[in-house]
Formats: C-alpha cells, structure tokens, sequence
C-alpha cells in the first residue's frame, strides 16, 4: 500500500471516540462528560470529578464517601521509594523526579500488572492518590525538606497544599485548590494524553502510560508555560510598563506567555475561572500587583491581537494565583501533572473497551534500495 500526505502534527485527527469531555474552542466551554467546567468548579469537588471521568457518571453519596475514603487510604508512598528520591541530583527537574517516581511507585506495586476491570480501577486510584503525595513530596526534597505525612482529615487538594507547603489551608486557599485540580483534570487530546494513550493501547501497564504523559507534559509547548507566565508578570513592575512590554514584544514577534490557544479562539473558560479566583486572593492577601499587571496585559492583548482570536489561556492566571498560594513556580507543571493522571487514565480506561494498537505510518522520502558498502570501501 503506498502512502501519501502527512497528517503534520495529527492536527484534529480523531484517534478515538469518548464521551469524557468535549471542548467548543468557538464558544469558550469545555465539558466533562456533559458537564461544564464553570459548574464543576462552583459545585463539585476533585474527588467528584475524578469519580465522574473515570466511571462517565456522577457518584452517588454513598459512592462517592466510598472513592473519597480509598483515595485517602492510598497517599502514602513506600520509604524505599522517598529513599530512592532523596538521592537524586538536587538539581534535577522535578517533572524527572516525579516520573521517577512514578516509575518506581509501578516496580514496587505488586498488582500494577493484573489486567482484570477492578484491579485496574484500584491501580487508577492508588496512582491518582499517590502522585500527589509524590508531587508534594519530590518538591519538599527539592528544597532540603522531608515529605510530610498526609492528613487523613483533608480532602484531596488540602491534603495536597499542606503536603506542599507544611501548612494547613484556610477556607478559600483550599477552596482554590480544589479547583485548580478540578480544572487540570481533563481536557480530550493533548500531547501528553495522547502519549499516555500510545503506551496503554501496546497492553503495557498504567504506571508506564502515565510515566509517558509526565513526560509529554514537561515540554514547554505543554505543561511549561504557566511558570514562564508567571516569570513574565514577576519581572514587570507596574501596569503602565505591562503596556510596553507587550508593545515591545509583539513588535519583535515573541510570542505573549498565557495567550493563545490550539483549540480555543476565545477566553479559555478555566483562565476566567482562576482570574476569579485570583482577584479573591488577592484581596484577601492585600496584594494587587500580579493581578493588575495581568490584567493590563489582557486588556493590551485583546486591543492588539483580540482580531487574530488570540485571548488569555488557563497559564496567564494560574501562575499567579499558585504564587500567592506560596508555591514556587517549579511545582506548577507538576500540579498540572497530579490533577491530569485522572484524564490520562480515564481515557486508557474507555481506550481499552476497544482497544486497538496505535501505530501510525510515516511517508519514505530516502533513497531506493542500494547495495551495502563495507566500512574499508568507502
Ligand atoms: C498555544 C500556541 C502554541 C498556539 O499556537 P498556534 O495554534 O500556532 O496559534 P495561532 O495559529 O492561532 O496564531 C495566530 C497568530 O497569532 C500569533 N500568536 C499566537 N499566540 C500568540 C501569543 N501568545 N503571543 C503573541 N502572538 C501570538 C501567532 O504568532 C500568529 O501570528 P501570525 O498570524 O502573524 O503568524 C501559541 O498561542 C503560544 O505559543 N502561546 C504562548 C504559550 C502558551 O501560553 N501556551 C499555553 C497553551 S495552554
């Protein structure tokens, strides 16, 4: 069969069909299996969420304590593994730390091959739960402090934050955590989804597919541009230089860090939710300054760029809004890593009702068969 045209990037090539979520880039809305993310985000929680995009239904009460309490069962991380970390080069990224992890969480758990649909979804939990306990952990090391204990009295994202950062959140701080994994949870193809999807639909184990996603996710054209966003806003001092600085840039064509979007030509939903959610911290911080400079860059963006559909991305606002959590920004990607395992698994979950090994082809351009030449001829 010879082969023809070249699908650069698979740009919108449907590899599978999915009723986990769905994304209408014109209109600015993402759903989760019907969902919208706004009401998600107002209503619902990260275990909620998690519940609904692995089983494609809402739980009901009894369900949902049932997930909420084995995913609170399953944070702790063996010592051997934390051992094994602590010896990693201090300066390593921790989205290297993290998959090592990850990897190593998958050698010493002694189920992760059973392929049965139960033992599957208790390898889902157990991952989803312990990324993040290895995301807080991974950070503290980093910074010469040791992993925390989690708390069994926190619910997912709180339990995350004091891990993170030793101390227990308030009412709004975790209110905002919650919703930032909520919203990272899940959205339809991305690169990282989609290598995640390679390595599942070969029948190789979960731990090895999510390993995969983290390292998808590092690359800046993914994962990495919420910190550089953030390094942007830091490094501008008032909202009138904002102004210059983005004149400034758009004259020498760099690209806007939190602008732009493959799929959305609008406001990215989730950028209005955590400017929201910003603006409340903010206020509760009396410290306006990264809010003001963001601002003044959208409003600067839209009056530039606004006619080539260039808006705010989810990166322009969560930087910030992690910043004024106590977050530094190496963290950030692999938050965004924590809270999306329930997306790359829940579409390895429904990839493998009909699986089918995902191999694509590539169009030969080299030269035609040609006789070998030994290493002294030529
Ligand atoms: C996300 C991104 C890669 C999408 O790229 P894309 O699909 O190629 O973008 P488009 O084709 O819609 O771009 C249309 C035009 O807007 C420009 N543009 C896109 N994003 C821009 C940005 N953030 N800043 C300045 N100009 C931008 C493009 O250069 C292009 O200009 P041209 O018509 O003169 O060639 C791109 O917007 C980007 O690099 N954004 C910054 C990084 C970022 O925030 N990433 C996180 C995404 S969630």
């Amino acid at each position: 069969m010879s082969i023809t045209g070249v699908y650069k990037g698979l740009d919108n090539v449907p590899i599978k069909e999915t009723v986990i979520s769905t994304i209408d880039g014109e209109k600015g809305k993402l759903y989760y299996v019907g969902y919208s993310v706004e009401e998600l985000a107002e209503k619902s929680n990260y275990e909620e969420v998690s519940f609904l995009l692995l089983h494609k239904r809402l739980p009901t009460g009894e369900e949902l304590k049932d997930f909420s309490n084995k995913l609170m069962k399953e944070r702790t991380i063996p010592n051997e593994i934390w051992s094994i970390l602590e010896k990693t080069p201090p300066g390593a990224p921790l989205m290297d730390k993290l998959k090592a992890g990850v990897d190593l969480l998958g050698l010493f758990d002694g189920e992760a091959e059973k392929t049965d649909k139960a033992a599957r979804l208790s390898t889902a939990i157990r991952i989803i739960s312990k990324i993040a306990t290895l995301v807080a952990g991974v950070y503290r090391l980093k910074k010469g402090l040791q992993p925390l204990e989690p708390d069994p009295g926190l619910n997912h994202a709180s339990n995350f934050l004091y891990m993170a950062t030793g101390k227990k959140p308030n009412a709004l701080e975790s209110k905002i955590m919650d919703v930032t994994f909520i919203l990272h949870a899940e959205h339809e193809l991305p690169a990282s989804s989609t290598a995640a999807l390679v390595v599942a639909s070969t029948l190789s184990d979960l731990y090895s597919a999510v390993s995969a996603g983290i390292g998808a996710l590092k690359g800046p054209l993914h994962g990495g541009a919420n910190e550089r966003a953030l390094e942007m806003l830091m490094s501008i001092k008032t909202p009138e230089e904002a102004e210059q600085y983005v004149l400034r840039e758009l004259a020498s064509k760099r690209k806007i860090m939190g602008f732009g979007h493959r799929v959305y030509k609008t406001f990215d939903p989730r950028a209005l939710i955590f400017k929201s959610y910003l603006e409340q911290l903010s206020e509760m911080r009396k410290d306006r300054k990264l809010l003001e400079i963001a601002n003044r860059i959208e409003s600067v963006m839209i009056r530039e760029l606004g006619s080539k559909l260039i808006y705010p991305n989810i990166d322009l606002y969560s930087g910030p809004v992690f910043n004024l959590l106590g977050l530094d920004k190496e963290i950030f990607t692999p938050i965004f890593a924590a809270a999306r395992s329930v997306g790359w698994i829940a579409h390895i979950l429904e990839y493998w009702e009909d699986n089918r090994l995902i191999r694509p082809r590539a169009v030969y351009i080299g030269p035609g068969p040609r006789r070998y030449v030994p290493v002294d001829e030529r």
